[in-house]
C-alpha cells in the first residue's frame, strides 16, 4: 500500500514496539518492523503476516480507491461512505451496518474495523489467551453473516445462499481467506496454527481463472468462447452496477486488428432489465463471426471497478491467442 508505506513509524508505533519486543524476546525477526505496513493500533509489530496480507487487500484500498472516490462524487456522498471506513463492525453487530469512523479513514477496513469490540477486546475463533491484550472467542466470526454485514446489499450473499456452497456457514472465507499453518504472532515458543491469509483476493486473475474455465475454438466462420462458473460462490462480476466484465475478443491479421467483439458482464436491471453477469454453476458460449483475412484472435477478460473507465484501465483477468 502506497500510502501506508510512507506514513512510517508514530510514537504509539514505537511504545508498542518495545511492549512487542518482550514476546519476541529471543526470535529474531527476518523483516524490521518499520517496513510492514502501519495498521490502527499497530498490531503489525506482533501480526506482522496479517498485516503484509492485508495491505496488499481491497479492504485496505477501499476509502482511497480512485474509482470509490469518483462514485461517491469525492468521497461527499454521506450514505456510500460508512462500509468504506467503519467504526468497529462489532460494536452494532453483525449485519447492521456499520457507522462511518471520524479517524484515519485512508486505512479503510482496517484490523480494528473487523476484530475490535466495543471493550477493546479483539474476536477470533481459535481461543487464544495473551498479555498482549484481550481476545474473545467468538463462533460467528468469519461467518458469511459477518461479510454479511457490508457484502449483503449487492446481492451477492443471495447468490451466494442460491450456490452449491450456501448452506456451509464459513463460505466465504473458505474461498476468500484459504487456511494456512503458521504461527499467529511473533513471539517465543507460540506454536504454528490453522491461520486465514489475509488478501482477500476477489478478482484477480489467480482467483477469476480459478473459478471460471475458459475454451476457444475456431468453428468455420466463428470463434466460440465457452465459460463455466466453476468454483465462483456468486456471480462474475459481483458488487455495485459500477463493477463490470467484459469478455473480448480482438481479431488481428499480422498486427493489425480487423475487428473487435466485446460482450458485457454487468448488472444493468436498473438500466434495461438484464443482467448479464454469469451465475454460479452456469455455462455460456459467446460466438462471433471472424472478419475476412484474420490470422488469429487475442481472447481477454477484462475487469473495471467503474465501467467509466477506459479498457486501458481495466485489469486483465485472462488473456489467450487462438491462432488458426
Ligand atoms: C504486543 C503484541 C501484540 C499486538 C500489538 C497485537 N497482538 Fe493480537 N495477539 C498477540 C498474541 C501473542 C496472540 C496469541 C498468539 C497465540 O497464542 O498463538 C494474539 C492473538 C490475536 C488474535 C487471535 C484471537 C483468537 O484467539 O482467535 C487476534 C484476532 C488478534 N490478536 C488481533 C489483534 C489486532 C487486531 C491487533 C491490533 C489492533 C493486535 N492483535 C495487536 C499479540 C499481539
Ligand atoms: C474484513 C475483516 C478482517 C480484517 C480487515 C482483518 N481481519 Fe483478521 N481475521 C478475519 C477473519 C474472518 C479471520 C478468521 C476467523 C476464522 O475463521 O478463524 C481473522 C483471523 C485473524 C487472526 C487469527 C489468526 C489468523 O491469521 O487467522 C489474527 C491474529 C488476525 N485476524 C489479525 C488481523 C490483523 C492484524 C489485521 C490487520 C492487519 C486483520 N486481522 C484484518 C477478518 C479480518
Ligand atoms: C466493513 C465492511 C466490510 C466487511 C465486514 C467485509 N467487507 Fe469485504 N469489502 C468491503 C468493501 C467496501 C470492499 C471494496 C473495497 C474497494 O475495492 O474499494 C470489499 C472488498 C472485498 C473483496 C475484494 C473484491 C475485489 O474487488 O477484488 C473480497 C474478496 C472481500 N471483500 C471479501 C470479504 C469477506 C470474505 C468478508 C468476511 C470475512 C468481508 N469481505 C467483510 C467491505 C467489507
Ligand atoms: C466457491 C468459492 C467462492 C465462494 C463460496 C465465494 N466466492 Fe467470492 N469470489 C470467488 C472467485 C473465484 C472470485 C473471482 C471471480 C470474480 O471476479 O467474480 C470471487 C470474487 C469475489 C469478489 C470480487 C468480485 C468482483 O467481480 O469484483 C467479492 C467482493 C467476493 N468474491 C466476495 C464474496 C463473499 C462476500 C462471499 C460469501 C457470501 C463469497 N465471495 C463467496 C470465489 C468464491
Ligand atoms: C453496506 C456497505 C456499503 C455501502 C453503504 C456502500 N458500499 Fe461501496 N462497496 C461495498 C462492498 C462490500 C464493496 C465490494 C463489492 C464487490 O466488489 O463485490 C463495495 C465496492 C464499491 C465499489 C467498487 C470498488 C472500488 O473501490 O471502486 C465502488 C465504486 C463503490 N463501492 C462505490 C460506492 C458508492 C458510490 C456508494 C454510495 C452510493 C457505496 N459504495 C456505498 C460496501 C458498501
Amino acid at each position: 500500500m502506497r500510502v501506508l508505506a510512507v506514513w512510517g513509524v508514530s510514537l504509539v508505533g514505537v511504545s508498542l514496539m518495545l511492549v512487542g519486543a518482550k514476546f519476541t524476546a529471543r526470535a529474531t525477526p527476518a523483516y524490521s518492523v518499520s517496513d510492514l505496513p502501519k495498521t490502527r493500533g499497530d498490531c503489525q509489530t506482533c501480526h506482522p503476516n496479517e498485516a503484509r496480507d492485508w495491505a496488499e487487500s481491497r479492504h485496505a484500498a477501499a476509502w482511497e480507491s480512485e474509482t470509490f472516490a469518483q462514485a461517491s462524487r469525492n468521497r461527499t456522498l454521506k450514505m456510500c461512505l460508512p462500509c468504506h471506513a467503519p467504526e468497529p463492525i462489532l460494536h452494532k453487530g453483525f449485519g447492521e451496518h456499520p457507522a462511518l469512523r471520524n479517524d484515519e479513514r485512508a486505512h479503510g477496513i482496517d484490523c480494528i474495523s473487523c476484530h475490535q469490540d466495543a471493550n477493546g477486546a479483539y474476536h477470533g475463533t481459535l481461543g487464544t489467551q495473551t498479555d498482549a491484550h484481550p481476545t474473545v472467542k467468538n463462533e460467528k466470526f468469519g461467518t458469511v453473516e459477518m461479510c454479511a454485514t457490508c457484502h449483503e446489499i449487492f446481492g451477492t450473499v443471495d447468490w451466494y445462499k442460491q450456490s452449491e456452497w450456501g448452506k456451509d456457514p464459513h463460505g466465504c472465507v473458505n474461498c476468500h481467506m484459504p487456511v494456512v499453518e503458521r504461527p499467529i504472532a511473533m513471539g517465543e515458543g507460540l506454536p504454528a496454527r490453522k491461520a486465514r491469509v489475509h488478501k482477500f483476493e476477489g478478482a484477480t486473475p489467480e482467483m477469476f481463472q480459478k473459478g471460471v474455465k475458459i475454451s476457444h475454438e475456431r468453428r468455420d466462420d466463428l470463434l466460440q468462447i465457452k465459460l463455466e462458473s466453476v468454483w465462483v460462490g456468486h456471480t462474475v462480476p459481483t458488487g455495485p452496477e459500477y463493477v463490470v466484465a467484459i469478455v473480448e475478443a480482438r481479431f488481428m491479421r499480422g498486427d493489425t486488428e480487423v475487428g473487435k467483439h466485446q460482450t458485457l458482464l454487468a448488472d444493468n436491471t436498473a438500466i434495461d432489465g438484464n443482467d448479464t453477469r454469469l451465475k454460479p454453476g452456469e455455462r455460456r458460449v459467446i460466438r462471433t463471426p471472424i472478419p475476412e483475412g484474420a490470422t488469429h484472435a487475442v481472447v481477454r477478460v477484462l475487469h473495471k471497478r467503474n465501467r467509466d473507465l477506459p479498457d486501458e484501465q481495466a485489469r486483465i483477468l485472462y488473456e489467450a491467442e487462438v491462432r488458426w
